[in-house]
């Protein structure tokens, strides 16, 4: 058995309700964050207490519910995704797991929110969307992190290409999430790393 069969047949099942939306969102081609991801996400908010969470990517919130889940009674969680019809399944599953009270869902491109967005002294900022945006969602969002805060990025190893030898042929998305990494590890705002989980986490605490 493999390393990761075994931590997958070691871990316990996610909640029914997690479940049943992992089920949809791979029923229907949803790209969700992997389990693992998700109970890494989950573990981080638990161990932060984390008040106040902003994620970039909702979709059908999976890795928000994971989130909202283990959110304290009063923490809140902002979610930007310009795609109604997939965020709308968001929102019910949230009210069926009780957490539609403590989630803003904001239905407008990242770009066009995160100029202005209000909110400052974030616990976490989780990135999840157009990965030629990257470079540019952790300009605009480093700022509002408070100190210790963490940023959070899905798919840094984008299924193996990151990795490849760089071709002339590489996609734009390929190029841009290799640049991207370069650009989160050396960040001098940030002490950060990429760990082997999913698709790859990219996990930075603001230190300035
Ligand atoms: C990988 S999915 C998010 C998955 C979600 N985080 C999860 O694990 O359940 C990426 C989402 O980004 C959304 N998206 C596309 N363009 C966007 C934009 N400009 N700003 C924010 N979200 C965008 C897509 O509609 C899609 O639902």
């Amino acid at each position: 058995m493999s390393d990761l069969d075994y931590l997958k047949r070691l871990h316990r099942n996610p909640s029914p309700l997690l479940l049943e939306l992992e089920q949809r969102g791979h029923a229907d081609d949803i790209p969700i964050v992997d389990r693992e991801t998700g109970r890494l996400l989950s573990t981080l908010v638990h161990a932060m207490q984390a008040n106040r969470i902003l994620e970039i990517g909702t979709a059908y919130g999976y890795s928000t519910l994971w989130m909202a889940l283990a959110m304290p009674p009063a923490g809140r969680l902002w979610t930007i995704d310009p795609d109604t019809s997939r965020t709308a399944i968001a929102l019910d599953f949230l009210r069926r797991a009780g957490k539609f009270d403590q989630v803003n869902v904001l239905n407008q491109p990242a770009l066009e929110v995160l100029p202005t967005f209000p909110v400052r002294n974030l616990d976490i900022v989780f990135i999840d969307a157009v990965k030629t945006e990257y470079e540019e969602y952790l300009a605009l969002t480093v700022p509002l992190l408070k100190r210790s805060g963490l940023v959070v990025v899905d798919n840094l190893l984008w299924h193996g290409r990151a990795a490849a030898n760089p071709a002339s042929g590489d996609a734009d998305t390929t190029i841009a999430i290799r640049n991207f990494n370069r650009t989160f590890l050396n960040h001098p705002q940030l002490d950060a790393t990429i760990v082997p989980v999913g698709d790859g986490v990219g996990i930075g605490a603001r230190i300035e």
